[in-house]
């Protein structure tokens, strides 16, 4: 053997035991919420939430990067949000989206994501039927059906509403949460008595008019779903103020009419409102309370994470979980496939990705609203685990294409 022959064996040799390094990628993650307008301490929560999650793991992501480039919706109609999906494709060339407060942000940003190929990651928007409205779509929040649909069983059965009103604000998620709670009571057999439109998602409207016409029919309870946020104090507010719960009427919603962060505005009067949800800052799951932790010693003592604020920590876990399935190199293909069947210990609990549908699986709670030294706080009363979208699992309207 000559001498040439060792140096190049040297050179394979010293080649082979190299690490091998993988090109460090910057991923571009186009963030679209609220930070404005009457919904901004909406799009905070989910900011916060994701920010905390990114600022605490991310030396998990080893040499890549997370850009975020981020987008004020505004308002719920959907034309500001559309348009800054655009310019987040078409001019950041963004890798990923994610965000989307409101319902009818998420619909009209559900073409581009599949025009542009770009996997969208949705934090909020609740209507049952969205991840259909693209393959590019996974959804990390809630379906609205997950919560009526089971409150509607359970307030028939446990709570003894024999009639209930319905009362929504009126815009794709309000009428999913109608349809949910209505199919759930009647199913378990109790009498719907009236359903409620009461105004749109932009502007806290005066609930007075919507509520004297349910105290007049007089039934048992009243379910109703606001957006999470001012509609929610205000809903406690003006039950209080006509004096419903003396008139014989209980108040029942979805979680987002007592989020952790209005609970403390409601004032006596929400005591023993009950809703079914699946979060609660008040859980006393070691990994809850971690989280709130560091929610506090990052945010302030006064702060508290809602389920807002978890969407954006397990959204956030969902796009790190892409971008090391990946190794930071992104396609919407890709990453819906990495999010199919994944699994996350969340502060709310076991989360999943159904394969199937995209969609969130989580474990569903009757919240009740009690009062723990001076301050209003959430007793968990009753666990659903692992609820699938009923609507889907039902094939109701459109959940059924
Ligand atoms: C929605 O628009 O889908 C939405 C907004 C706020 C909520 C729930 C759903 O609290």
């Amino acid at each position: 053997m000559n001498s040439r022959y060792y140096w190049s064996l040297g050179v394979f040799v010293s080649l082979s035991i190299l690490p091998v390094t993988v090109p460090a990628e910057t991923v571009k993650v186009g963030v679209i919420l609220t930070y404005s307008g009457g919904a901004a301490h909406l799009g905070q929560q989910i900011d916060r939430g994701l920010n905390l999650y990114l600022k605490q793991h991310a030396s998990e992501l080893g040499e890549h990067k997370i850009e975020l480039i981020k987008r004020d919706s505004k308002r719920p109609g959907g034309d500001v949000a559309k348009t800054a999906v655009q310019e987040l494709i078409t001019r950041e060339d963004v890798d990923i989206l994610t965000g989307f407060v409101f319902s009818p942000n998420a619909i009209a940003s559900a073409p581009l994501a599949t025009q542009g190929k770009v996997p969208m990651v949705i934090m909020n928007a609740g209507t049952a039927w969205i991840p259909s409205l693209s393959p590019y779509i996974v959804r990390v929040s809630f379906t609205m059906w997950q919560a009526a649909y089971p409150m509607g069983g359970y307030a028939k059965r446990e709570l003894g509403c024999n009639t209930a009103a319905v009362g929504y604000t009126d815009y794709p998620p309000g009428k999913d949460s109608l349809a949910a709670f209505k199919k759930g009571f009647e199913t378990a057999g109790g009498e719907l008595v009236d359903a409620v439109p009461m105004g749109g998602p932009r502007e806290v409207p005066d609930f007075t008019p919507f509520f004297q016409r349910v105290k007049d029919a007089k039934p048992d309870c009243l379910y109703i779903f606001v957006p999470a946020g001012n509609h929610a104090t205000a809903v406690a507010k003006i039950f209080a103020d006509l004096g419903m719960a003396a008139a014989g009427i209980r108040l029942i919603g979805s979680g987002d009419i007592t989020p952790d962060t209005k609970l403390q505005d409601m004032g006596d009067d929400a005591l023993g409102v009950i809703t079914m949800h699946h979060y609660s800052a008040d859980y006393e799951t070691p990994i809850n309370q971690e989280f709130v932790k560091t929610w506090k010693s990052e945010y302030g003592q006064d702060s508290t994470p809602d389920f807002m604020g978890v969407a954006g920590w397990d959204g956030m876990a969902a796009i790190f979980h892409v971008i090391r399935t990946l190794d930071g190199k992104i396609s919407a293909e890709g990453a819906i496939d990495a999010l199919k069947g994944w699994t996350f210990d969340s502060p709310r609990g076991k989360i999943m990705i159904d394969p199937e549908t995209r969609d969130i699986i989580h474990d569903e709670h009757v919240h009740e609203v009690v009062k723990r030294g001076d301050r209003l706080a959430i007793n968990l009363v009753e666990t659903i685990p692992q609820v699938k979208d009923p609507c889907k699992v039902l094939k109701i309207g459109k959940c059924g294409q």
